[in-house]
């Protein structure tokens, strides 16, 4: 069954890697440890930890693993920052045992490591990137992917909108099956998609609207409300007449956002702006903000951070909600003097009663980064994936695992 006809019937059904037997066989795993690294090391490792219960269950029922991942984009070469050795070093840290590093993710440097691995053991492959092969889904090199192995699995949500050779070439070679955190963030947002509890509310954010308009048109019919800050508000507070001084403007989107706003009073969704925001000269850790009304944002300074009184209007706001998504942080949240519109919402998100789901990326990083990665409901691995899905656009590595 197709994927359209699948959604449309309701959840997706994938295949379920605990219906088939995988003692003794040699599992080709592909997750996602695209992890942002710092200094040679893994910063934050949410989307590892993540991947922990499908390697864990697949190494106790007498698999051997094999994992498969990309770093970045070093575009078809070999790109030595981009090695996956800090993520084996963390991966060996999280399991409690060392987990070596192949040089390649094919050949037979491959095929003697996974010869050699018994039952539970695991490896990791390196950065699958490194091969043009791989974003081309070229059929060769998914064979010569799939050639050591008896059984694929993909536990790599995050990076399912993409038809890369290891998401979907290697399919055609291989009994194919979802990992559990596959499975869990597509049950959690098709959910979404097709059936949330009302009122429904979704919190956008992010430096540009661009990134957002897709789900905003997408998902307007079905919320209640709307709630935009970060970056992407400012199209928006411009599309209303508003000057916005010196802060981000996607000229190019305004009718769009236009758009958008009249269909939201058409359909009476709530749309809901910053009413005031943090603006300074420049964007840096030393920098002064000023909190200053949305409709009177001076011409020499620009807006990096919504203000206290958003930050109580959208908080009691989204209490109300049954429902939440929220994609893109409030500000600037990496500099200082910025992170505060995004730590309330976050912190006031934390405690709203509904269902709240966080995008991952960016969002999740400033979820992470302020101690609150347990207080929600669903946090999401997929940053453009998340987006992706819930905008109903084609997610071929998913078309491939349907049962
Ligand atoms: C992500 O971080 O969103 C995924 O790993 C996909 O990465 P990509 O956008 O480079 O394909």
């Amino acid at each position: 069954m197709g994927l359209e006809s699948a959604t449309v019937m309701g959840m997706l059904k994938l295949r379920d890697v605990k219906e088939t037997e995988v003692k003794g066989k040699r599992v080709l795993l592909r997750a996602d440890f695209n992890v942002p690294l710092k200094d040679g090391k893994v910063a934050e490792d949410f989307r590892i930890r993540k991947t922990l219960p499908t390697i864990n269950w697949l190494r106790e029922n007498g698999a051997s693993v094999a994992i498969v991942s990309h770093l970045g984009r070093p575009k078809g070469k070999v790109v030595p920052e981009l090695s996956l050795r800090p993520v084996a070093e963390r991966l060996s840290g999280l399991l409690g045992e060392e987990v070596p590093l192949i040089g390649d993710c094919i050949g037979d440097e491959v095929k003697s490591a996974v010869d050699e691995l018994g039952p539970g053991g695991v490896i990791l492959l390196e950065n699958v990137r490194f091969h043009p092969g791989e974003e081309e889904n070229d059929r060769s090199f998914a064979r010569q992917l799939a050639e050591p192995f008896d059984l694929y699995v993909n536990d790599a949500f995050a990076v399912c909108h993409r038809a890369h050779a290891s998401t979907v070439g290697v399919t055609e070679y291989l009994p194919s099956y979802a990992g559990f955190l596959l499975q869990e963030e597509v049950r959690v947002l098709s959910k979404l998609r097709e059936s949330p509890e009302r009122p429904f509310y979704l919190l956008i954010g992010g430096k540009k609207a661009k990134d957002k308009l897709g789900v905003l048109e997408e998902m307007l019919s079905k919320v209640d409300g709307i709630l935009i800050g970060g970056g992407a508000a400012f199209t928006f507070l411009k599309a209303k007449g508003y000057e916005i001084g010196k802060s981000v403007l996607e000229e190019e989107l305004l009718p769009k956002v236009k758009e958008i706003a009249e269909r939201a009073y058409k359909e009476d969704v709530l749309l809901l702006l910053p009413r005031d925001v943090v603006v300074a000269r420049e964007l840096s850790d030393d920098a002064v903000g000023t909190v200053v009304p949305a409709d009177r944002i001076p011409p020499d300074v620009m807006g990096l951070d919504i203000g206290p009184e958003t930050v109580r209007v959208f908080s009691e706001k989204l209490k109300e909600a049954a429902t939440v998504v929220w994609a893109g942080p409030m500000g600037a949240f990496e500099y200082k003097p910025f992170a505060k519109g995004t730590e309330l919402i976050a912190k006031a998100l934390a405690e709203a009663p509904g269902f709240t789901v966080v995008g991952g990326g960016e969002t999740g990083e400033a979820v992470i980064k302020f101690g609150l990665e347990d207080k929600f409901d669903h946090l999401s691995t997929g940053g453009g994936a998340t987006l992706a899905f819930l905008q109903g656009k084609p997610m071929p590595a998913l078309e491939a695992l349907v049962a």
